[in-house]
């Protein structure tokens, strides 16, 4: 079952991300995190919710990146790091954001977002800005006991690194060779001047990132290859091609390590924004760290007899930042029985509970069988079991929260030994025989 199958039933044209904001709070996918104190600025919780969403987007990542493929393995790389690893990655010297204050109003800007290069957005003043500082956007913090005398140590601003670090114990215990990735998915740290837009841009992330190294003359084939892989996976999980777009960077965008870099760009309610960039990183890391670690980080080639340091094709997208397109892409309303409805039509691999078992009353002659039901479910997917209000209004709820299927147990069920399986997509109803509901969903989850 795939959502996009469904959306001639738009009614939107497009998602307010006050509505997914809002959604998101009221049924436990993302919450301002520490809430209770007044609220922590840019940071969030995942709920019951969100969280299965987050693990359903890194699983499907995982999947399409390292399981489905047998030249990408997966490594879990440390978030510390000594500054070592950083002056020879380069951060500590370019990974830094212009700013300028205003002397008028104290507020402190990016120089290349302002509109006006001389006006304040804030206040409006004129010729207020001091000159120009570079800010390194990552965090340092001390290791050891003693505050003040401890090393000085750095949260990753990337998980990027770790793979790099980590070449040739790779290559060695896996037994790769070029062309080959090292994948990884895990959380870096930016102290971002602008933060903001919800969970787009926030200063604790999860990224998803892959270094795929190949012999330096098939480099620019691999570019190509992976700027259309990593477009289509975002299509393959539902969202539509028309809300993405492939865009390659100017000259004056590039990181300090790229060669070239294209971004698949999603159209977000505040217009084109990067999901995921795709950079041609050179040997440019390999090189810097074997200079700066003073070990041979390169590969024999026994068949051609040649040694190189191969060149890295570099996938970078971040796994809250799709989820958040996802969201947005997904988010629906329509009218079904003259009412409206809301409805996240997620891909059944992103959707946090892939069914719903619910016992059309609360009796008990109905429990026994539609746990029994609920059980031999759950022990395939993440299932939601749900026997308060009227069913309608739980069909509402599973909708709203993206369950592509709801199965109800009824009174007829005690006797027919069938159950009525519901689709969200067409709220169509049909009646299946229990004994093969297991069939009957797997056929339309697609799993
Ligand atoms: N290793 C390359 C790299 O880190 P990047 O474009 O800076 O490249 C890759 O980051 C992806 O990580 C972005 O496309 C985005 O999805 C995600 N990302 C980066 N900064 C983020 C932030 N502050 N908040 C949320 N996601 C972020």
């Amino acid at each position: 079952m795939q959502s996009t199958s469904a959306r001639s039933l738009w009614a939107v044209p497009a998602t307010d991300l006050d509505q997914i904001v809002n959604l998101c709070k009221r049924r436990g996918f993302v919450y301002p995190s520490a809430e209770i104190y007044g609220g922590f600025r840019s940071s969030y919780d995942y709920g019951p919710l969100g969280s299965l969403m987050l693990r359903n987007v890194r699983e499907a990542w995982v999947r399409t990146m390292v399981q489905q493929r047998d030249d990408v393995v997966l490594i879990d790389a440390a978030i510390l790091g000594p500054p070592a690893v950083f002056e020879a990655s380069g951060h500590l010297a370019n990974f830094s954001d212009p700013l300028v204050d205003c002397t008028k109003c104290k507020q402190r800007f990016r120089e290349d977002h302002l509109t006006e290069p001389d006006t304040c957005p804030n206040c409006g003043a004129t010729g207020s800005f001091t000159e120009s500082r570079a800010f390194n956007l990552m965090f340092k913090t001390q290791a050891g006991p003693v505050e003040g005398s401890g090393t000085e140590v750095y949260m990753r601003p990337e998980t990027a690194q770790g793979m790099f670090v980590n070449f040739v114990n790779v290559l060695q215990t896996s037994r790769k060779k070029p062309p080959f990735g090292i994948a990884q998915v895990g959380k870096s740290f930016r102290n971002e001047i602008t933060p903001g837009n919800f969970i787009f841009r926030t200063r604790e992330f999860e990224q998803m990132e892959c270094e795929f190294f190949v012999p330096p003359a098939d480099s620019a084939q691999w570019y190509e290859y992976w700027c259309n892989a990593r477009f289509n996976w975002y299509v393959d999980l539902g969202i539509p091609a028309d809300m993405l777009r492939l865009r390659p960077h100017d000259a004056d965008e590039l990181s300090h390590y790229s060669a070239g870099t294209s971004d698949v760009e999603f159209m977000y309610p505040w217009g084109w924004g990067e999901l995921e960039g795709i950079a041609q990183r050179t040997d440019f890391d390999l090189k810097q760290h074997a200079q700066h670690s003073g070990q041979k980080l390169d590969f024999f080639d026994q068949a051609t007899n040649e040694r190189y340091v191969p060149y890295v094709i570099e996938p970078a997208g971040g796994v809250n930042r799709a989820m958040a397109a996802f969201l947005l892409a997904a988010y629906d309303e329509d009218i079904v029985n003259d009412e409206p409805r809301q409805v996240l039509r997620l891909h059944p691999r992103l959707a946090p509970y892939k069914v719903a078992v619910l016992p059309l009353s609360k009796k008990d002659t109905l429990t026994p069988l539609a746990k029994q039901v609920y059980a031999t479910l759950a022990d395939r997917y993440m299932v939601d079991y749900d026997e308060t209000q009227a069913i309608g209004k739980r069909y509402r709820r599973q909708d709203e929260i993206g369950t592509p299927l709801c199965v109800t147990v009824d009174f007829d069920s005690l006797d027919d030994g069938a159950v009525t399986i519901r689709e969200r997509d067409t709220t169509a109803q049909v009646r299946v025989p229990i004994a093969d509901l297991e069939v009957e969903i797997r056929a339309r989850v697609g799993f």
